[in-house]
């Protein structure tokens, strides 16, 4: 039977992934940590305890304790919120991972999955229909972080037998938990704005193409990649999701589709360096032909469930 640890079940991913795991393993046996107060679903639906993923003597104590197969190590600084603090990003990001790769290799949680992303390309890296297999030199913290991190997973899997397991997320577009500090999340920020106020600043340029992701289908791919027949497998360290690809000016227009007056100004920050430093759409054959990924999701469906979802929780 397993057993699954949830670390930052608070968070935009954990806060969706701890639900769809218990529905399938059952709510006693997802644990869901954080050391944030997560959402009243998760609280209501089975174990919480908060844990500190830095506290690698509390981590080992508590998969001993409860007896865990896998986890989900979702903590991490993103890319926006790292620039502002370089090396505590950095030290937060990579002292994640390795306590949890350490765990693996300690106690029986074997399986682990651990979030890379689209940030791991840079400049130089070929922009369209980015390959699996390419130029990597990353000119942001939270890309090398996730570089670096791959590498490391990769060589637990190879030289300790640990069942690392890995995607690079594009943009993940969710309703329940807003995003804190990526570059993507004027793509969550902008139907949030849209329904509270019909208006919304972008700290993009409209031209700015993205590879992205709805949430349904990011979850769905995380679950099909842990239960895929390790044989499978032929990446052990992370491979490309593409999801959709679009820019600002686009999501815009899917908005206006619904509300025809939705007024929207471009106002690009720092972040707009570190958007054209990634790619704008990702080649993800190899996770199709490996385990099956299969996202469904574009943007004018997507854009339909995001508003329906934001009004019902805001009440407009
Ligand atoms: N969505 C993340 C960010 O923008 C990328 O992985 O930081």
């Amino acid at each position: 039977m397993e057993r699954i640890l949830i670390i930052g079940c608070s968070g935009q991913i954990g806060s969706e992934l701890t639900l769809a795991l218990r529905k399938i393993y059952g709510n006693d046996n997802v644990f869901a940590t954080d050391i944030k107060q997560p959402p009243k679903d998760i609280l209501e639906s089975g174990p919480f305890n908060t844990l500190d993923v830095m506290d690698y003597n509390n981590l080992l104590h508590f998969v001993v304790r409860f007896k865990i197969t896998q986890v989900y190590n979702l903590a991490a600084v993103l890319s926006g919120n790292a620039e502002k603090i370089p090396q505590q990003a950095w030290e937060i990001n990579m002292r994640a991972l390795m306590n949890t790769l350490e765990l693996a290799r300690d106690s029986d949680a074997k399986k682990l999955f651990w979030p890379s992303s689209i940030a791991v390309f840079g400049p130089t890296t070929p922009r369209h229909n980015t390959p699996q297999l390419t130029v990597m030199e990353p000119n942001t913290v939270y890309g090398i972080s996730k570089l670096a991190g791959e590498r490391w997973g990769e060589y637990y899997n190879r030289r300790y037998g640990v069942d690392f397991r890995s995607l690079r997320y594009p943009g993940l577009i969710s309703y329940k938990t807003e995003a804190g500090g990526g570059t993507t999340d004027y793509a969550v920020e902008i139907y949030y704005e849209a329904v509270r106020s019909n208006s919304y600043t972008c700290f993009l340029s409209e031209d700015t193409a993205l590879p992205m992701m709805f949430m349904d289908d990011a979850i769905k791919a995380t679950i099909q990649l842990m239960e895929a027949n390790p044989d499978k497998l032929s990446l052990r360290s992370s491979y490309n999701v593409g999801g959709m690809s679009f820019t600002p000016k686009e999501v815009v227009e899917a908005i206006r589709k619904h509300q025809p007056d939705f007024s929207v100004s471009y106002e690009p920050d720092f972040r707009q360096a570190i958007a054209d430093s990634w790619p704008a759409s990702i080649d993800d054959s190899q996770a199709r032909a490996d385990w099956g990924l299969n996202d469904v999701y574009t943007l004018d469906s997507m854009t339909e469930v995001m508003l329906q979802e934001i009004r019902k929780k805001l009440n407009k």
